[in-house]
């Protein structure tokens, strides 16, 4: 039983296998209703981009798949409504979790509207840069908001500087800002720190002291890099190496469902590995929809060709159609094996037909 006792969402829920108990009032997943796509992976997450707009420029930023620049000027932002309407509907077929991303979220002034008009879910996060998140912690978690990712690469100013583009004393804002964070409740509190080689790989250690403090209420997540540019290519880091240094250090490890993440406890700390690139199991496990800040739903992050436009306000009809098409696009960036040898043997039927 989880309480989730603040703001206008608190309810009290109790989730079981696909079912879901919203106070007294008990809420059927229907398995046939799920959002389930061809490689049999359930729908349980939303990740929504709800602006394009940054006060970073992060180097190695991929803009959430989005083909624009984030830093340019606002362009359309779905409204407080559709976002609702979306999220509600997809919450009736069994979407779960919901996390709210950008350009930078907070830039939305309405962020808070936007939690007040949620329907029950089990997690509501927000991934955020934590420059203007000293102010608002408060207001979001009373608003709703479990919890906050805080992307932060570095804990020296210089580097800092040099991968995000910030201008000198935004890192102590970001540090601020995951105190305010932490005192608020939006916990745990996970910082987001993108591995750069011969940057900040030698960094690991020194982010583990700096969230022991914390006791457990912030945890380090390691991401790999995605080379969406070759220019990126120089940072990659051996994540294999990582991985190892991490599993010899590690009192437990434990895997998480989504895209099947290593979680390894070092020394009283929480760190957690993520690794997309070249990881069949990333994708095997992956239980999420993107949806862009222009109101697309996106299947991958890493595909361009597939995105279904919701458009303007829509019918809680229409809005499922068009989740359930987005999902019938969902496709593995890599083959699964079954899939491999369901091709394979097609070619063979084919061949002996010929
Ligand atoms: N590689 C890995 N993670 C990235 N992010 C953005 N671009 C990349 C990339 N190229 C993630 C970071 C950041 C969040 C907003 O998006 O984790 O914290």
């Amino acid at each position: 039983m989880k309480d989730r006792n603040s703001g206008k969402n608190s309810l009290l829920r109790e989730e079981k296998e696909g079912e879901i108990r919203v106070d007294s009032e008990r809420v059927l997943i229907d398995s046939k209703k799920a959002l389930v796509d061809p490689y049999g992976r359930k729908v349980t997450g939303l990740r929504i981009s709800i602006t394009d707009r940054c006060n970073l420029s992060c180097m190695y930023c991929h803009n959430e798949g989005a083909d624009c620049c984030a830093c340019g000027p606002a362009g359309y932002e779905m409204s407080p409504e559709l976002i609702c309407s979306i999220i509600r509907e997809a919450a009736s077929f069994g979407v779960r979790k919901v996390k709210f991303s950008g350009g930078e979220p907070l830039f939305r002034k309405d962020f808070e509207d936007i939690l007040a008009c949620l329907p029950p879910l089990k997690e509501v996060s927000a991934t955020t840069n934590g420059i203007l998140l000293e102010k608002r912690a408060k207001a979001l978690k009373a608003a709703g908001l479990d919890r906050v990712n805080v992307s932060l690469d570095s804990l020296d100013p210089e580097k800092y500087g040099r991968i995000t583009g910030a201008p000198t004393g935004t890192l102590e804002k970001v540090i601020k800002g995951i105190d305010s964070a932490v005192e608020a409740g939006l916990t745990p509190v996970k910082l987001n720190m993108v591995l750069l080689r011969g940057i900040n790989e030698n960094e690991i250690d020194a982010m583990m002291d700096f969230i022991r403090p914390y006791k457990g209420k912030v945890i380090l997540q390691l991401i790999e890099l995605m080379n969406i540019d070759p220019e990126l290519s120089k940072y990659t880091i051996d994540s294999k190496a990582v991985e190892k240094s991490l599993e010899e250090r590690a009192s437990e490890v434990r895997v998480r469902h989504l895209h099947h993440r290593k979680q390894y406890v070092i020394n009283g700390v929480e760190v957690e590995f993520v690794r997309p690139m070249d990881n069949s199991e990333f994708c095997a496990h992956c239980s999420r929809l993107r949806v862009t800040a222009d109101g697309k739903l996106k299947p991958c992050l890493l595909v361009h060709d597939n995105l279904v436009d919701i458009g303007e306000a829509k019918s809680p009809e229409e809005i499922e159609k068009l989740l359930r098409l987005a999902v019938s696009r969902r496709k593995p960036y890599y083959t699964p094996i079954i899939e491999v040898k369901r091709l394979e043997k097609m070619k063979e039927e084919k061949k002996m037909e010929e």
